[in-house]
């Protein structure tokens, strides 16, 4: 068998340890060939591959990023990749293409899936934001560096008797802020999922300072909104790629949060340092079995689904279903989040 093999979309740590994984499955057990088309499906469209020998994937299971490189799609290509699959399947003499990625990346493949190209996906996003998976590797990385982060923060924040507004990534879902917010024990955390409201942060610093605790850190996701009325926030305009270009939530809050509580609030941006570096054992250990079973099911010819851990199984479910709808952050967990402020 002649597998393809590509990363695109945002990076997230574990691609590589999938690329290793997919390249020994296929090599020491079928004796298949492997090429990787370089920074995603631009390298599929523009006929830019290399082959993925064992050599070639030697030492990568620890290293962040992607050796493939990695890119965004517009619309309009991806358009001409389905017009074009099966010119594409007969020029690369591919029998199966494994595309690595996130919702994007995910929902290209089925519809190159849906235009005849045999298609094994397996997700990806520090988001974890995909449904169908009870979780997507780099998350656990993320959860990480911004759990460390804020455990960082609080201590200088207490020496300055300040407010630290934390901004973690979370486009459309927010358990980022929310699973790192609860591991470092934020005093807030905003989510995507829930409009806030300015007023009650500012509450609760109040009457924190009130019994002696003289700082705060509140984890905001990058997404979050504040309730209608409440603060002056717009909405960005949709960028190429479909995505709201963001206004900076952070920064915004925390200069409301100054203004209306004459203390000091920084906004600490975390962006892409949640997504560079080296991938957490979790998150090596899952983007492996997820390389591995990606090879399997093209064995099978299982074609037109992905990868996703159910429990501690790895499962098969097909790409149509995992790309209907985001998996955002139910009521029930948000909860469980602000009980424990
Ligand atoms: O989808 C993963 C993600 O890291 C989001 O959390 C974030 O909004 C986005 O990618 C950032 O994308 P870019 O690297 O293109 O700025």
């Amino acid at each position: 068998m002649r597998i393809g093999v590509l990363t695109a979309g945002g990076d997230c740590p574990g691609l590589n340890a999938v690329i290793r994984s997919v390249v020994h499955r296929a090599i020491d057990n079928y004796g298949d060939e492997v090429i990787g088309f370089e920074d995603g499906y631009s390298g599929l469209l523009d006929g830019r591959y290399r082959a993925l020998d064992l050599d070639a994937v030697s030492g990568i299971l620890a290293r962040g990023g992607t050796i493939l490189g990695s890119a965004r799609l517009e619309r309009d290509r991806l358009r001409e990749a389905c017009e074009n699959a099966s010119d594409m399947i007969r020029d690369f003499g591919i029998d199966a293409l494994i595309p690595i990625g996130g919702e994007g990346t995910l929902t290209a493949a089925h519809m190159l899936s849906e235009a005849g190209l045999p298609v094994v996906g397996v997700p990806k996003t520090i988001d974890n934001d995909i449904s169908s998976t009870d979780r997507t590797f780099g998350f656990d990385t993320a959860v990480g560096v911004a759990t460390e982060a804020m455990d960082r923060l609080k201590t200088t924040a207490e020496s300055h008797q300040r407010v630290m507004v934390v901004e973690v990534m979370g486009r459309h879902a927010g358990w980022i802020a929310l699973e790192s917010g609860m591991a470092a024990g934020a005093h807030g955390i905003c989510l995507p999922e829930r409009p806030f409201d300015p007023a009650q942060l500012v509450k609760m610093v109040e009457e924190r300072f009130a019994r002696g605790k003289k700082f705060a850190v509140i984890c905001v996701a990058e997404g979050a909104h504040p309730a209608d009325g409440t603060m002056d926030y717009g909405k960005g305009e949709i960028d190429k790629f479909g995505h709201e270009r963001f206004q900076g939530i952070g920064t915004a809050l925390a200069y409301e949060l100054e203004r209306r509580l004459g203390k000091e609030a920084k906004p600490v941006i975390l962006g892409h340092v949640q997504r560079g570096g080296v991938p957490t054992a979790y998150d090596r250990v899952l983007a492996t079995r997820f390389g591995w079973h990606a090879v399997e099911a093209a064995h099978r010819g299982e074609f037109g689904n992905m990868t996703a851990l159910r429990g501690t199984d790895i499962v098969m479910v097909p790409l149509a279903q995992a790309v209907t709808e985001l998996k955002t952050v139910p009521g029930d967990r948000m909860d469980e989040a602000e009980s424990v402020f």
